[in-house]
């Protein structure tokens, strides 16, 4: 399949798996980019320049295939350094970024000038346009269905979409609630020039995560994600579990008066015991409703063949009642 999208990227299949932390390692983008899609690493992650030079140098030792760099711009009181993060990965010969979180701009002109392609994700049209507006090559459009930060508005992808589509002029894909076939062709017909997945990527043999994230995904229903952070403005769709209990009922006792550091305990550097330790009741972690079509663990092969053939049965379909 041919798009805009996979032209950009060099690549064989209109498929992205998106930065993930602690998900997104070398082995997760090697396999997904080896599979023919555009596997990423999630930059602060590795957090240093140095850890992430080596984690580009390693992920080149596991395929040949383009892979890209995930660059979340959180505001934060210690900002990582980004500078040092954008010339790694330059230096490291990547040319793919997905950047997100607050506004890229200023770091769009040393990847335009590096040959860099910049694909941008944003949860609004307005954003979109913004990321448009600033030179971004495209967009990544996450709707409210997504885990991790579906951002404020809450416009599920079969309106989102459909919006992007008639607002913008440069490609976008689809992110959020995507996991087969199926997800693929809706895409398209909702123009988009491809999709994005996460959690879908999370419950593969590859993903270097601990066996009981997976399971957890396997076992989840759509009915198992919850909405946390809310009244920080800072939401965040993650799998419930004890903790996520534990935050939902600070955040109704506490109402308007919610810091952040009331709920440091179940949020702050809960990823590596979660994705690392298994610890599966650690804090919250990001997860989308999509776990409710998630039933099995394949290879990334296995996933993406399977997501092609879903998607070329079903168009196949579609021509043959315009035929009849
Ligand atoms: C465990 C996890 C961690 C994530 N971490 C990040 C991150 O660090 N930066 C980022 O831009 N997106 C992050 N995301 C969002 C994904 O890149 C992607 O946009 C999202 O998962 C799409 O929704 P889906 O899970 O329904 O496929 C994360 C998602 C998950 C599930």
């Amino acid at each position: 399949m041919k798009t805009k999208i996979t032209e950009m990227f060099g690549i064989q299949h209109p498929i992205i798996q998106g930065g993930m932390h602690f998900v997104g390692f070398a082995e997760m983008a090697a396999a997904v980019s080896n599979a023919g899609g555009l596997g990423i690493i999630t930059g602060l992650t590795q957090g240093t320049p140095e850890k992430l030079a080596n984690e580009i140098a390693r992920c080149k030792d596991m395929t040949d295939k383009p892979f890209g760099v995930n660059l979340t711009f959180l505001p934060t009181v210690n900002a990582p350094d980004y500078p040092g993060l954008v010339k790694a990965i330059i230096d490291g010969g990547v040319k793919a970024v997905e950047t997100a979180g607050n506004n890229p701009a200023q770091v769009l002109p040393f990847f335009k000038d590096a040959g860099v392609k910049v694909i941008h994700k944003c949860t609004s049209v307005r954003h979109a346009l913004k990321a448009q507006s600033i030179g971004c090559d495209a967009v990544s459009v996450d709707g409210f269905e997504c885990g991790g930060h579906p951002g404020e508005d809450d416009v599920p992808n079969f309106i989102l979409l459909p919006r992007a589509a008639d607002e913008l002029e440069i490609p976008f894909v689809s992110s959020g609630g995507m996991a087969d076939g199926r997800s693929l062709v809706a895409s398209l017909a909702m123009g988009a020039e491809g999709m994005n997945m996460g959690t879908r990527f999370i419950a593969t043999k590859e993903a270097p995560v601990h066996e009981n994230v997976k399971q957890a995904i396997v076992a989840a229903s759509e009915l198992d994600t919850r909405l946390v952070m809310r009244p920080l403005r800072n939401t965040e769709r993650v799998m419930t579990n004890e903790a996520v209990e534990r935050l939902l009922e600070k955040e109704k006792r506490l109402g308007d008066d919610l810091k952040f550091e009331d709920i440091i305990e179940e949020v702050a550097g809960v990823y590596p015991k979660i994705m690392m330790e298994g610890e599966m009741d650690a804090g919250a972690w990001s997860c989308g409703m999509v776990a409710g079509l998630i039933y099995d663990i394949p290879t990334c092969q296995e996933l993406m063949d399977r997501i092609m053939k879903q998607a070329e049965d079903i168009l196949a379909r579609m021509n043959a009642m315009q035929a009849a």
